[in-house]
């Protein structure tokens, strides 16, 4: 297993955060897997905040050094497990690239991922934050998780109904965050295309290409555009994405608020539950393209948290807070941070 010692974690981190890993190992291979499992890693040592498992580090943000070892997931493969008339099962490893798995798939002519397209970051955290854009989550395709269990030491295969998702969720995100290695999924993929164009902005989107019946590969291009004009690239401007989820709260709360502002997005979800947008409130309240030193507030899009330079973890920490309070104060919604933040928050 290749490791090193004080390695920068700013390119590891789309935020470009300059945090410092006391170890680092790259996990190439199974036969990686299999000498952690030989040293049975205890669970604690996540436990403690004092090792990390880290992809992409696209949806975390470093408020401390890291005191222990980060193991970086760099396992390479994708494998047709099974095939029938309607629909294929892919495995594919924690260590892809999450982009150019989805492109291969179109490439393939496997259906399902296309709304997903351009989302950044690797495999392994697809079920973590349960990725989702334009209308779907990978939950709607996924069959199982892979993944060594710290706490066993034992390879597991995690059904989906046991994977606890839900909006931006699961349990190895909330209830169970330090005990699992996401190896690999298993993912259903339909060799029908049937598109899935509810989220309007994606039908205009086709529309304004000129494109009546898309393929799934013009469904991917479209999502490709939408979030290239929307969504401010971590290649040319440090971020981590949305950096909150969009608040849900009960219909007659959500009738209530819209009374008070017209403009409001409301989304339905179901009977009960409605979802507000964090991203209009946010703009509402005035930090649209909003910088304080290197950190700041994407221009593109309101919620997104952008580092210009040389912004530490916790200043961008302390904006989030700002941001929260004058949501709070104004409307009464209390914002739910999406990344994880690795260090101490005071
Ligand atoms: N809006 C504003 N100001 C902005 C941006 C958006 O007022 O600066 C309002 C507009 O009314 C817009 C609405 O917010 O119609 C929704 O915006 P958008 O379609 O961009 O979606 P979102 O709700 O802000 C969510 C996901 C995105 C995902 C899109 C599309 C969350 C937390 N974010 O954003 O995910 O791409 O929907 O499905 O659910 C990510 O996780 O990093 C991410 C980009």
């Amino acid at each position: 297993m290749k490791t090193a010692a004080d390695i920068s974690l700013k390119p590891f981190n789309s935020f470009g955060v300059n945090a410092v890993a006391n170890n680092m190992h790259w996990l190439e291979s199974m036969d990686d897997v299999q000498q952690l499992q030989a040293q049975s890693q205890p669970a604690s040592s996540f436990d403690t905040g004092a090792d990390l498992v880290l992809g992409g580090g696209s949806n975390i943000l470093f408020t401390s050094d890291v005191p222990g070892t980060v193991y970086l997931n760099r396992i390479r493969g994708r494998n047709l497990v099974e095939e029938d008339g309607d629909s294929v099962l892919i495995e594919v490893a924690a260590g892809e690239n999450w982009h150019e798995f989805v492109l291969w798939t179109l490439n393939q002519g496997y259906y399902g991922l296309e709304n997903l397209s351009l989302i950044p970051g690797l495999v392994g955290a697809a079920p973590m934050q349960n990725i989702g854009a334009y209308g779907v989550e990978i939950s709607n395709v996924l069959e199982s998780v892979k993944a060594l269990d710290w706490q066993s030491g034992q390879i597991v295969s995690i059904k989906s109904e046991d994977c606890g998702f839900s909006y931006r969720d699961s349990r190895f995100k909330s209830t169970e965050p330090d005990r699992f290695l996401i190896l690999s999924c298993h993912l259903r993929l339909l060799k029908n295309f049937k598109p899935e164009l509810s989220y309007t902005g994606l039908a205009s989107e086709l529309s304004a290409m000129n494109i009546k019946n898309p393929g799934a590969k013009e469904v991917s291009e479209a999502v490709i555009r939408i979030r290239q004009r929307k969504l401010p690239d971590p290649a040319v401007i440090a971020n981590a994405g949305s950096f909150f989820k969009n608040p849900e709260i009960g219909t007659d709360r959500a009738e209530e608020l819209r009374s008070g502002h017209e403009a409001m997005p409301v989304y339905r979800v179901s009977d009960e539950i409605c979802k507000l947008s964090a991203a209009w409130m946010i703009e509402q309240c005035g930090w649209k393209g909003f910088r304080q030193g290197d950190a700041g507030v994407s221009r593109d899009h309101a919620l997104v948290l952008v580092n210009h330079g040389q912004a530490s973890g916790f200043e961008i920490l302390e904006l989030s807070w700002s941001i929260a309070k004058s949501v709070q104060d104004r409307f009464g919604i209390t914002l739910v941070r999406e990344p994880q933040v690795f260090g101490a928050i005071p």
